[in-house]
């Protein structure tokens, strides 16, 4: 076929789209997918734990099994993400009987419809189609991307690549990059962190990191999902920072991404280490936080004038009185300021009455903010001695971060 693509924007909120597959391709596309509203039916036997974490939420319909065609019924486009030639073109087959447009991972020549490379700014979205080169599309993407970033950056810092920070293709030694993803919302990475994404050789992503970031980046970066990896957190971990050593001693440019800030309960010190012990080198790039950006997106700042001098962010993933807990709560207590807690939802009902018994108000304003800055944000407002309860009847959910102090009301008109 050598006619021209013809472009078109789909407006699929709330229509179906089936996608077959549950691998890296299908982890890549989804969550764009999801983004424009579609109501995604996925047909897989197995799911990576992104995309599982995706239907445990809801967000998406999973039937687990191969596909059969009754899939269509009602499809208004079918994404085929499987390597098996046989079985994505008897996905096409049944899609253009029914006349469907069928994208396909395996073979671009086969589908009826192309996944253009794309770069959202704002309500701007610039796609781009290479006549069937997605390397050609994906250079021609990443000049606009950064013609955009450098119009949009005030003093010019999403300039030009520095030398030492140039893609290794295998040629220069390798090295690391710890860059933190932000909270949730795409466009909350830094310029730096974006720039060294698209510079990357492999990404070693965590499942908390933006979706949307894992769809740009270019088909031949190789993504390993650190959830995905088997033992128990601190087996796991040793194998995170072994997969980090061994990639960049094989010469690849290996970025770790993960959610918010790497150093913020994020074990980017332990991988810092680990790289530094076998003579990697390391550039960690800090990312927005979600212990002050969830706050905000939900109108709360974490200080404010006459109301708030300090802030303190803490983990509450162990209960107060769990013998491995490094934190004083008595002490926290006995604090004016704004407490921030983080992994804190399953032992919120100790945490808030341990501080209470240590004098801190029960009527101090509380507030629990869910999927901070992403499409799903939900935000509970209650007081430190009710919001145990208000979360549950709520029905609030991990990731969620919980703030107490005076500043939750403090912009309330
Ligand atoms: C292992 S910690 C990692 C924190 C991350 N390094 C940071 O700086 O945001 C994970 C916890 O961060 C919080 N969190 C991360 N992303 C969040 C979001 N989008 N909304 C609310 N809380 C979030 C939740 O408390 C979650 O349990």
């Amino acid at each position: 076929m050598t006619s021209n693509p013809y472009p078109l924007g789909l407006r699929l909120h709330g229509r179906r789209v089936v996608v077959v597959g549950g691998g890296a391709v299908a982890t890549r596309r989804v969550p764009a997918l999801l983004d424009a509203g579609a109501d995604v039916l996925l047909v897989a036997p197995e799911l990576t734990p992104a995309l599982r974490a995706r239907a445990d939420a809801g967000r998406l319909h999973w039937v687990r099994r191969r596909f059969v065609p009754e899939d269509l019924d009602g499809a208004w486009l079918v994404q085929v993400a499987v390597d098996d030639p046989i079985a994505a073109a008897s996905v096409s087959a049944v899609a253009a009987e029914r006349r469907i447009f069928c994208v396909r991972a395996d073979d671009r020549t086969a589908a009826t419809a192309w996944t253009p490379a794309v770069t959202r700014h704002g309500p701007v979205t610039v796609a781009v189609l290479g006549g069937g080169d997605p390397r050609r599309a994906m250079t021609v993407r990443d000049a606009i991307r950064d013609l955009l970033a450098v119009r949009l950056a005030p003093d010019g810092i999403a300039g030009r690549p520095d030398a030492s920070t140039g893609t290794t293709g295998g040629q220069q030694a390798g090295r690391v990059a710890l860059v933190g993803a932000g909270p949730g919302d795409p466009e909350l990475i830094t310029v730096k962190g974006w720039r060294l994404l698209t510079e990357a050789d492999v990404v070693v992503a965590d499942r908390l990191v933006p979706g949307l970031l894992l769809d740009e980046l270019r088909p031949d970066v190789e993504l390993v999902d650190a959830s995905k990896i088997p033992y128990g957190p601190s087996r796991a971990q040793e194998e995170i920072n072994q997969i980090l050593v061994d990639r960049a001693l094989a010469g690849a440019f290996v970025v770790r991404l993960k959610g918010g800030d790497p150093y913020v309960f994020g074990r980017g010190g332990e991988e810092l280490l680990a790289c530094a012990a076998a003579g990697v080198p390391v550039t960690v790039v800090p990312g927005v936080t979600s212990s002050i950006a969830a706050p905000a997106a939900a109108g709360i700042p974490v200080t404010h004038r006459g109301v708030a001098h300090e802030f303190t962010v803490v983990s509450g993933h162990l209960a107060p009185d769990a013998p491995a807990s490094l934190v004083r709560w008595d002490a926290l207590a006995g604090l004016h300021g704004t407490l921030v807690i983080l992994m804190g939802l399953k032992n919120l009902a100790a945490i808030t009455a341990t501080l209470i018994a240590h004098g801190r108000s029960p009527q101090t304003p509380a507030a629990v903010v869910q999927e901070a800055t992403t499409g799903t944000q939900r935000v509970l407002r209650s007081t430190l001695g009710a919001v145990a309860a208000d979360l549950k009847a709520a029905d609030l959910r991990p990731p969620a971060v919980v703030v107490v102090g005076d500043v939750v009301g403090a912009l309330d008109g």
